[in-house]
């Protein structure tokens, strides 16, 4: 039995196949194309692992995709692939278009193929779990409920429209084909391996480095925030018992503007790593232009996993954010290897300009 991951060397991908191997046997297909978001290097504790099968390749290549599912037949895909970050959507919409759109389709069709090829058990068990975000239900207003599995899409960034488009088209290979498909709608991760361009992982890259906090506008956007491995538990929960054609939002019940978790990275950092003029890392804190169309409140209701399913997160946000925190401390080098060239291009295209 395996199971075909894509995106598996991302920041979710990547803590999804470590824990994955660390609780079970079954051998793991990643296939990632390793985009300046892939770093082979989270996986390093894999490389002498015959459990683990690297594929460096892209989901829209219908052939490579179609090959790998014939030579490793998984009982399972889970798709993680994905350009996902908001901002360089705003910068460079087309990526985003030809992964999570294009590729995501190219990606459906190759599994529909395969899929009805299955003889009964296997055909009738193979399950293609999506993996997707809160952001396609697009803004709340401070008193609204929070999105549960039937709130109407109403994207509102590129990123977000794209992965709405996706979501509808998993969606409608099931309906039209009757594809087994799982979809999981998740609020913010936080944890190891997050790319520093990210809010959590750059507020501790560049506190620790001396430079500015930039918070977006008047840092009081709301996120909800899930610590990743409780991610990774209800994904994994989601495949198990998840009912096929059904749509399961996944959430922190942590919801806190953004200008809170600032503070909070702060805190530990002065507790954890003084700076050594002994100010605290607040002095930072520098308020920066605010997103085009940047989406005020997202908030998850994750009853109906917990109903059905049995699942809630493990980690509270005090928990998860002290692990995080630690993790980069104890990980520097890891930081240091992907803030390459390109990293610092990325600043600069963001950040440089933006007027307080
Ligand atoms: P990430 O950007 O860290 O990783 C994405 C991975 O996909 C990278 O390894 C990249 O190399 C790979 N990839 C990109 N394009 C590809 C392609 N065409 N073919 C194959 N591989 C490709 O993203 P992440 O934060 O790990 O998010 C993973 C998934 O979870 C995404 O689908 C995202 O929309 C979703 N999600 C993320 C969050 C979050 O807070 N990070 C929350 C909810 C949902
Ligand atoms: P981000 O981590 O990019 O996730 P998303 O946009 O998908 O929610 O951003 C989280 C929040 O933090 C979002 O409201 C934008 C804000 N933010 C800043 O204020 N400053 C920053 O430098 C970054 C990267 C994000």
């Amino acid at each position: 039995m395996s199971i075909l991951v894509t995106g598996g060397a991302g920041f979710i991908g990547s803590n999804f196949v470590l824990d994955w191997l660390a609780q079970s046997d079954e051998l793991v297909i990643n296939l990632d194309k390793l985009t300046y978001a892939g770093n082979i290097e989270n996986l390093q504790s894999l490389n002498s692992d015959h459990r683990h099968v690297f594929v460096q390749g892209d989901i829209g290549d219908s052939a490579l995709v179609a090959n790998l599912l014939a030579q490793h037949p998984p009982r399972a895909i889970i798709n993680f692939a994905a350009e996902s970050h908001v901002d360089r959507s705003i910068h460079g919409p087309e990526d985003f278009v030809q992964t999570n759109v294009v590729g995501t389709f190219r990606l459906l069709d190759a599994a529909r193929a395969y899929w009805s090829g299955l003889q009964s058990d296997a055909k009738q068990n193979f399950r293609f779990l999506h993996v997707s975000t809160d952001e396609v239900y697009g803004s709340l207003g401070k008193e609204d409920p929070a999105f549960t599995e039937t709130h109407r899409y109403e994207p509102n960034s590129p990123y977000s429209a794209s992965k709405a488009a996706s979501d509808h088209l998993v969606r409608a290979y099931h309906h039209t084909y009757g594809l087994p498909v799982l979809t999981t709608n998740c609020s913010n991760n936080y944890g190891p391996y997050h790319f520093p361009e990210k809010l959590i992982p750059l507020m501790i890259v560049n506190a620790l480095a001396g430079k500015p906090l930039p918070v977006y506008g008047d840092g009081q956007q709301i996120r909800d925030w899930l610590y990743v491995k409780d991610h990774c538990s209800a994904i994994r929960r989601v495949l198990d018992a998840g009912h096929v054609g059904e749509v399961y939002n996944i959430g922190g019940w942590n919801e806190k503007p953004n200008l809170d978790i600032v503070h909070t990275v702060c805190a530990l950092l002065d507790e954890l790593s003084p700076r050594v003029d002994g100010k605290s890392y607040r002095e930072q804190i520098t308020f920066v232009a605010d997103r085009p169309g940047h989406d005020r409140r997202y908030a998850i209701d994750a009853s109906k996993i917990q109903r059905e399913l049995g699942w809630k997160p493990a980690e509270t946000f005090e928990t998860g954010i002290r692990k995080t925190v630690l993790w980069y401390l104890e990980n520097q080098n890891w930081v240091t290897n992907v803030q390459s060239g390109t990293y610092r291009e990325w600043l600069e295209k963001n950040y440089t300009g933006r007027a307080a």
